[in-house]
């Protein structure tokens, strides 16, 4: 390990993080009993402009009546660049910051993004003497934000997560795709032809490099990272695809933009039956190992070392955090 030491963000349940619109009270209401992990209210582009105000007092009203027990529940602000932030900040914080865990900040684009709404948030907290500190989430969605991620990860203590906003994202890198999320047949690789002639086509992820960039970063500052939204609520099977790619590079969890979709993030996100009895076999065989006196040993025929325990204690970590949660 290096001799930099990596703080960890508060350990918080993320599997599935629902978006749903602050402009529509009744939807609040059936969030609050959803099984999703983390809820975000939204204020920024699932609600038009002429709505902002009238969902900021919404959800200002549902975070303060609502039973959010039993899990997370963040807002989303518009964007630095619009005159709306301000007064989400102010308004939400003041009236209803006691019962808020989370606010996420959409197209964060450098570390004085950030600074500025901790300065913001920091001092609403004081003045209202909140024990609570709110955390943060950000969503790496813009050229920018992406290019200065890393400092973004480490700009503030109340960082916990960064998001892959892929319809953001698509539209700011000029990306030729009008979809959110998922893949793109034009994403492809062609094989060379066989001896008969015949060529394969395999479709790629164009995500692929934008979603491990953020998890580096991410991971590398303690954060969670989680992919965002997949836009085809009709197509289960194309959104557990993306939330298994998404898992198995290291993302914790993924936004159902429908409700249809949080069982379906959580199902992938958490880690199954399976694979922790396997973690739990490699931590015992290594165990044994140790007493044996050696680093290395071969388990089902395949070799495993003390980088194996890390990996099947991260399984194990996870398994015993989402039974307690
Ligand atoms: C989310 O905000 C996105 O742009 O995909
Ligand atoms: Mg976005």
């Amino acid at each position: 390990m290096s001799f930099h030491p990596i703080e960890q963000a508060p350990a918080r349940l993320n599997r599935s993080e629902l978006a749903v619109p602050g402009s529509q009270p009744q939807l609040l209401e059936k969030a609050a009993k959803s099984d999703a992990d983390v809820v975000f209210l939204d204020l920024e582009d699932a609600v038009a402009p002429d709505d902002k105000v009238q969902a900021r007092k919404n959800i200002i009203e549902a975070l303060n009546d609502l039973d959010w027990s039993g899990k997370s529940v963040s807002v989303r602000i518009n964007g630095l660049d619009t005159h709306f932030m301000y007064r989400d900040v102010v308004d939400v914080v003041e009236q209803a910051g006691a019962n808020l865990d989370l606010i996420m900040i959409p197209k964060v684009g450098t570390a004085a993004d950030v600074y500025a709404v901790d300065m913001l948030v920091t001092q609403i907290e004081d003045a209202k003497g909140y024990q609570k500190r709110i955390g943060f989430e950000h969503i790496i969605e813009t050229a920018l934000g992406m290019q200065n991620v890393t400092e973004i990860a480490g700009a503030s203590k109340r960082n916990e997560s960064l998001h892959f906003g892929v319809a953001d994202y698509a539209a700011s890198t000029r990306a030729r795709t009008t979809v959110i999320g998922g893949v793109n047949e034009d994403y492809s690789v062609l094989t060379d032809p066989d001896k008969d002639g015949n060529r394969d086509v395999h479709w790629g992820d164009m995500w692929h490099y934008a979603i491990s960039r953020m998890v580096v970063a991410a991971r590398a500052n303690g954060l969670r990272p989680l992919d965002g939204p997949f836009g085809d609520f009709s197509d289960p099977d194309g959104y557990r695809a993306a939330a298994k790619r998404a898992a198995v590079i290291g993302c914790e969890g993924k936004w159902a933009i429908h409700p249809s979709q949080i069982e379906l993030a959580n199902e992938v996100m958490s880690p199954s039956d399976a694979e922790v009895t396997k973690a739990k076999r490699i931590i015992e065989a290594m165990e044994q190992a140790a007493k044996e006196g050696k680093g290395a040993v071969s388990l089902d025929g395949r070799l495993i070392d003390y980088a194996s325990i890390r990996q099947a204690e991260v399984l194990v970590e996870k398994a015993n955090q989402i039974a307690g949660g």
